[in-house]
């Protein structure tokens, strides 16, 4: 390493102090508490992507160093022990300009250049799943009754608000083929695997939620494109990242979605277990889901917003937001096609971000939706009380 090198903070830093509880025996026995708190301090730093945990000399050294200027290190060891320096090095809390360090500059460098706004590359970042599965879950497991959650928590906040006595009642509409469809739309929890989706609806979901109507160019060199959802700044910055395992005439596999170009972009091949595997994969298991013919990741290039909405508190908001329009677009593509539909956010962000090739700094999914050919059956329960979809006896209508 070259002798005088220069530090300084990662550009991103949160310290949570963590509890952890643990059973204290000894105490119980002697007539204290049965439980153990311990405190540690955790470093949430986006450009690592996981936590590490540090001492108190480590996270008074991070208060005293900016993440602005560079510091040489002989100066910084006049205040700072070097085997601290040296550990925040390792740890990669500090960021260092010499060559051996270069790779996590470079990781620090892409979230000062994606300009996330601090907060949301953590809560970004140390949201994401990877290799889960909902059925370790006991919040969400399917083998936790709505009983059992109401036996444990109580009952939920009630249905509806109601502020006041006062009312003025509104007139009803009159149904039209929009009310029809919005009150078919039922998130699909079967699917008929075995059949194969015909190639025109599916072409026709992906053409009526992600493809460009139009593409304006308002400035040199700025190419924006109109599409059926509203964007923050108009500047689309969801892509379709696919999953296919059921459409006829296209092979299972992986392919990106070309917004302009309304055409698939294949990018892996898969076998038919191959594919099935990852399916449940990305949906943590639920295999209720995979079973769709295509699955969409909806991911969202942080660049494109941030460009605009520099280390903005709404940025990261405005992506979730966007990608709620666009799920919304594909239940209702899906349903008027006859097809079944879903969205699920319970999903492992770091095997999708494998399989494609997504950095999550740069690019990350936001949930993956999937439609396809609804079962004939309804084994695993919808939420139809209209009975629009399935009949008394939990047959297709
Ligand atoms: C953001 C989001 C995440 C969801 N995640 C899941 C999920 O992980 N698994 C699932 O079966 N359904 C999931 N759902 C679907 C809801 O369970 C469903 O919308 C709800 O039960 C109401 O049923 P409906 O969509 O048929 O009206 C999700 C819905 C939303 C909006």
């Amino acid at each position: 390493m070259q002798s005088e090198f220069r530090l300084r903070r990662c550009s991103v830093l949160f310290v949570e102090p963590r509890e952890t509880l643990d059973l204290d025996l000894a105490g119980l026995l002697a007539g204290g508490d049965a439980l153990a708190s311990r405190c540690r301090w955790v470093a949430l730093a986006p450009h690592l992507g996981a936590e590490v945990e540090i001492d108190d000399d480590e996270l008074a050294a991070l208060g005293r160093i900016g993440e602005t200027p560079w510091r040489r290190h002989s100066d910084l060891a006049s205040t700072t022990r070097p085997e601290v320096l040296a550990r925040l090095l390792d740890l990669g809390l500090l960021i260092s300009d010499a060559a051996p360090h270069e790779a996590m500059r470079r990781r620090d460098d892409l979230v000062r250049g994606t300009h996330w706004r601090a907060l949301s590359a953590v809560a970004h970042m140390f949201s994401r799943w990877r290799g889960t599965d909902v059925a370790d879950d006991a919040r969400i497991t399917r083998d936790r009754t709505l009983a059992d959650l109401v036996d444990e928590y109580g009952l939920p906040p009630p249905h509806r608000v109601q502020c006041g006595e006062a009312r003025i009642d509104l007139p009803d509409c009159e149904a039209t083929a929009l009310d029809r469809l919005l009150r078919s739309r039922t998130t699909c929890r079967n699917f008929d695997s075995r059949s194969e989706l015909a190639p025109a609806d599916f072409a026709a979901v992906l053409k009526r939620v992600f493809a460009s109507h139009a593409v304006s160019e308002p400035l040199a060199g700025v190419r924006v494109i109109k599409r059926a959802n509203p964007s923050g700044g108009g500047l689309h910055p969801l892509e379709a990242y696919l999953l296919l395992r059921g459409v006829q005439g296209v092979a299972a596999g992986l392919y990106h979605y070309d917004v302009v170009g309304h055409a698939l972009e294949p990018l892996a091949l898969l076998d038919a277990a191959t594919a099935t595997a990852l399916a449940e994969r990305f949906v943590a298991g639920q295999t209720y889901l995979s079973g769709a013919h295509a699955l969409v990741v909806i991911a969202a290039r942080f660049q494109r917003t941030f460009w605009k909405y520099r280390n903005h508190a709404k940025a990261y908001r405005v992506l979730l937001l966007e990608a709620g329009h666009v799920s919304q677009n594909i239940y209702l593509a899906a349903t008027e096609l006859g097809l079944g539909a879903f969205i699920t956010a319970a999903i492992n962000e770091g095997d999708i971000e494998q399989a494609f090739g997504l950095d999550p700094l740069e690019q990350g999914p936001i949930a993956v939706c999937g439609f396809g050919i609804r079962a004939r059956r309804c084994d695993v329960p919808e939420f139809d009380p209209l009975g629009v979809v399935w009949d008394e006896s939990g047959t297709q209508r």
